[in-house]
């Protein structure tokens, strides 16, 4: 079955095809011909998402996915939230967000914080939604060189080592995308059977 994921970043490509396995041919937008960005301008993850799925859907005719993540930390009223990509600057700087959220945090007893993941499926042009979830906390600093964005800040439940100081295989078997991920495979896989 051929299905198209609303990415063109070779990272998450890779995260989702080792979860779908074999009987799913992954495809990307630009494989599609769709090159230019897919808006994402909705105020909540759920509706990023749905945004980015039903503009492929749109364009295409074909059975797509979307996800969008956010980092949502309980002293800070649930921010970055939706806003984790561009939270210290318009660009993607992992760096200024990291720092940024430190500031945010000084002096905090509280720091918890939470991954949030959210899938947009369109199959049939009938819409599906998959969440994951990962609880942790948000270190004092920064810590490890694996992974991106908030890794080396955030400290999942259960250990004692930021994301960022776990193999790709570790921090899949936790992450909220790794989780959001394995509900869409469960939910495809027994469609196939
Ligand atoms: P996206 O929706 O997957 O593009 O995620 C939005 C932003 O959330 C990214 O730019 C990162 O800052 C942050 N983020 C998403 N997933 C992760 C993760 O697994 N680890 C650390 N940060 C992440």
């Amino acid at each position: 079955m051929k299905i198209l994921f609303a990415t063109n970043n070779a990272h998450k490509l890779a995260e989702v095809r080792a979860v779908l396995g074999d009987d799913f041919t992954l495809v990307t937008p630009r494989d599609c011909g769709v090159t230019e960005e897919v808006p994402e301008t909705q105020p909540t993850l759920e509706g990023n998402a749905a945004q980015k799925a039903r503009y492929l859907y749109e364009r295409t005719g074909c059975d797509c996915f979307a996800d969008d993540t956010g980092l949502e930390v309980e002293a800070l009223g649930g921010a970055p939230g939706v806003h984790s990509a561009r939270y210290a600057t318009d660009g993607h700087d992992f760096a200024a967000n990291n720092r940024l959220l430190l500031r945010n945090l000084e002096g905090a007893a509280n720091r918890r914080a939470r991954f949030r993941t959210v899938i947009c499926l369109i199959l049939g042009g009938e819409e599906h939604f998959f969440e994951g979830i990962v609880e942790g906390r948000i270190a004092e600093r920064e810590s490890g060189t694996e992974g991106f964005g908030y890794d080396p800040l955030f400290v999942p439940d259960g250990s004692d080592r930021s994301f960022a100081r776990m193999s790709a295989e570790e921090k899949n078997a936790l992450s909220h995308r790794g989780r959001a991920v394995r509900r869409l495979a469960d939910y495809l896989h027994k469609l196939t059977k």
